[in-house]
């Protein structure tokens, strides 16, 4: 959450910093601001919003140096008071932040107490800047009060700050969020995700945890938390995919979602050529007892569909976590463990912590991560890459699919080991990624103006199908802010029934032949009493079985378990259309942001 970036260069500081920041503007879009050194003092620009705000009000200066930041607001509303840059109060310092100061209550007590300096903004983050000035008067150089006011700060933090005194000097710090420095001949840039580097420079520096670093066109230096120089060496950017950006789409997600057969296309190449699983052995898989998948939001309906796969296959005790609670749920994990930590982003916090205790415990831990450059991939013992290219709307879509694929074929692949089978899993997703098709829009997207003025929907499904009940319903309510439920089919006379009334949308997942009877029958009882029920099924049913439905929406016809990633695709879709007819950026859903680096 937060985008940072920082600027040294010869051209306009704020809008070369600004059109650096439109890269990151996934990570929150509450606000947005900009800080340059003009004539020895910072000027500070605001807008509450979009980045498109703030651009507005740009105009440039002939600074060289600049630090940049689109909000997600953790402390304080998003208004612009508590937009970033913030200064200090003597407008000697100003800062950009990505993260939460967990004692900030307490020393803004002690520096408004023993210096008289009263805050401006709600924020945690405005305690950098006044505890900058509030120490300055006590360190030699600026790099150690900056290092010692680091120091002090507890939570999590990337920190890029300038000082007027010093307007060639960009200094930086990294605690757990994300950080990095790329350096051409007359330029540098700092940024949230390299991303923002490709076409810029060659190469870049990763900062890692509790280190800092003070950068101008002259030189670069690295710090510990002692401040003593560190030696760092630098990162190829020639593994950065080009960036295109929306291309011919209207919108990120739309794209994303297109882009699905192309992913499952690069996911047989990798899985394929690298042998994708092989640092997972035969001999590695003797000495585990238990997996233990991991994940937030998308990521953790992913890692549920990962557990149905393994259990079936696999037949190992495979248990699924939300990591916020796998945090805090005392796990019963140790070296016998193969933890699974499932994230697009590799950076989400609460996935980065669960890692760190499975670690703890001894656990082999393995990350599905898209980003190979993330914290998550730097920190496991083996990384899974998921292969769909940057996702760049806040709802994931190709990720999704891509992840639940690579689980499908982990899974396989462990029951050839365990079992020594010989089933070709890659043959059977060649198959897959050569006839796989979009489905036709016309009945998804008659079906999304009719969902424009419903408040709720319900989504059941028994098996896999009920993960994708759960996805779809997720993937709706955050794009369309319809509010919406998932549950296993039979759970419906338990107590959700009491719900369904005349009207209500009740979407019916049932690709699994086997299971199909009996979700009809909660389908009917939903009918019973007032239910319009869409059947997402396969093309093959028999629609005798059928004749009570509202609307259906056939699919291709593969292998049961591999229908998800079929049917899925719809409900993404269906959300996707629904979004843009209630005039909702589906990219840019109101309080949401793509990458979740706070717990
Ligand atoms: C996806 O549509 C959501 N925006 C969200 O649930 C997301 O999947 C979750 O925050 C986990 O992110 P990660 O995969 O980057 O860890
Ligand atoms: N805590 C800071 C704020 O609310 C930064 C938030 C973040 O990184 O998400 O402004």
């Amino acid at each position: 959450m937060c985008g940072i970036i920082g600027y040294i260069g010869n051209k306009s500081a704020e809008i070369e910093s600004v059109n650096l920041l439109k890269n990151l503007e996934y990570r929150g879009y509450d606000s947005a601001g900009v800080a340059v050194i003009l004539d020895g003092e910072i000027k500070v620009t605001k807008a509450e919003g979009k980045i498109a705000n703030l651009e507005q009000l740009i105009v440039s200066t002939g600074a060289n140096i600049g630090i940049a930041h689109t909000r997600w607001a953790t402390h304080g509303k998003p208004t612009e008071v508590n937009a970033h840059p913030h200064i200090s109060d003597n407008n000697e310092w100003a800062v950009v932040h990505n993260g939460i100061i967990e004692n900030f209550e307490m020393l803004k007590q002690e520096i408004e107490t023993n210096s008289g300096v009263k805050f401006a903004s709600e924020t945690d983050t405005e305690v950098i800047p006044q505890m900058l000035e509030y120490l300055s008067t006590s360190h030699q150089s600026t790099i150690s009060t900056f290092i010692h006011a680091c120091n002090r700060l507890k939570g999590v933090f990337a920190i890029a700050c300038i000082n007027k005194n010093i307007p060639d000097t960009l200094f930086l710090a990294k605690r757990k969020s994300p950080l990095y420095v790329a350096i051409n001949n007359d330029e540098i840039f700092v940024a949230s995700d390299p991303i923002c580097f490709v076409d810029k420079a060659n190469e870049y520096y990763t900062l890692e945890d509790d280190e800092f670093c003070k950068v101008s066109l002259n030189c670069v230096e690295f710090y510990d938390i002692n401040g003593n120089n560190i030696a760092k060496s630098t990162i190829d950017m020639k593994d950065f995919e080009q960036f295109k950006g929306k291309e011919q789409y209207p919108h990120f997600m739309l794209k994303e979602i297109n882009e699905t057969p192309t992913v499952l296309n690069r996911i047989m190449k990798t899985y394929r050529d690298s042998l994708g699983f092989g640092k997972i052995t035969k001999e590695v898989m003797q000495d585990i007892n238990k997996i233990v998948i991991v994940g937030c939001g998308t990521a953790y309906h992913a890692g549920l569909m990962g557990a149905k796969y393994i259990e079936k296959f696999v037949r190992i005790e495979c248990n699924i976590y939300i990591a916020s609670e796998f945090i805090y749920s005392n796990p019963i994990i140790d070296k016998r463990t193969l933890c699974i930590f499932v994230s697009q982003s590799g950076e989400t916090a609460d996935t980065l912590s669960a890692q760190e205790l499975a670690k703890s415990k001894g656990a082999l831990t393995v990350g599905l991560t898209n980003v190979l450059y993330s914290v998550l991939a730097k920190k496991v013992d083996i990384v899974l890459p998921v292969c769909a290219g940057p996702e760049i709307a806040v709802a994931s879509t190709k990720a999704y699919t891509a992840q639940i694929t690579i689980l499908y074929m982990l899974a396989r692949y462990l029951q050839n080991i365990k079992f020594n089978s010989l089933f070709d899993y890659i043959a059977q997703i060649d198959t897959l990624a050569n006839l796989f098709t979009l489905p036709n829009l016309q009945p998804i997207q008659d079906l999304s103006k009719e969902l424009v003025n419903q408040k709720s929907s319900f989504f059941i499904g028994k098996g896999f199908d009920y993960v994708s009940a759960e996805e779809a319903s997720l993937k709706l309510k955050e794009i369309t802010y319809i509010n919406s439920s998932a549950h296993p089919a039979g759970e419906l006379k338990h107590g959700f029934l009491a719900l369904i009334e005349d009207g209500s949308y009740l979407f019916v997942i049932a690709t699994d032949e086997a299971l199909l009877d009996k979700t009809l029958n909660s389908a009917h009882e939903a009918f019973a009493r007032g239910a319009k029920v869409v059947l997402i099924t396969q093309l093959d049913v028999d629609t005798s079985k059928t004749n009570f439905v509202y609307k259906v929406l056939q699919q291709p016809k593969f292998d049961d378990e591999l229908m998800p990633i079929v049917s899925i695709i719809t409900f993404q879709l269906l959300s996707y259309y629904t979004s843009v007819a209630k005039g909702i950026n589906p990219d840019q859903p109101r309080n949401l942001a793509k990458s979740v680096t706070v717990e």
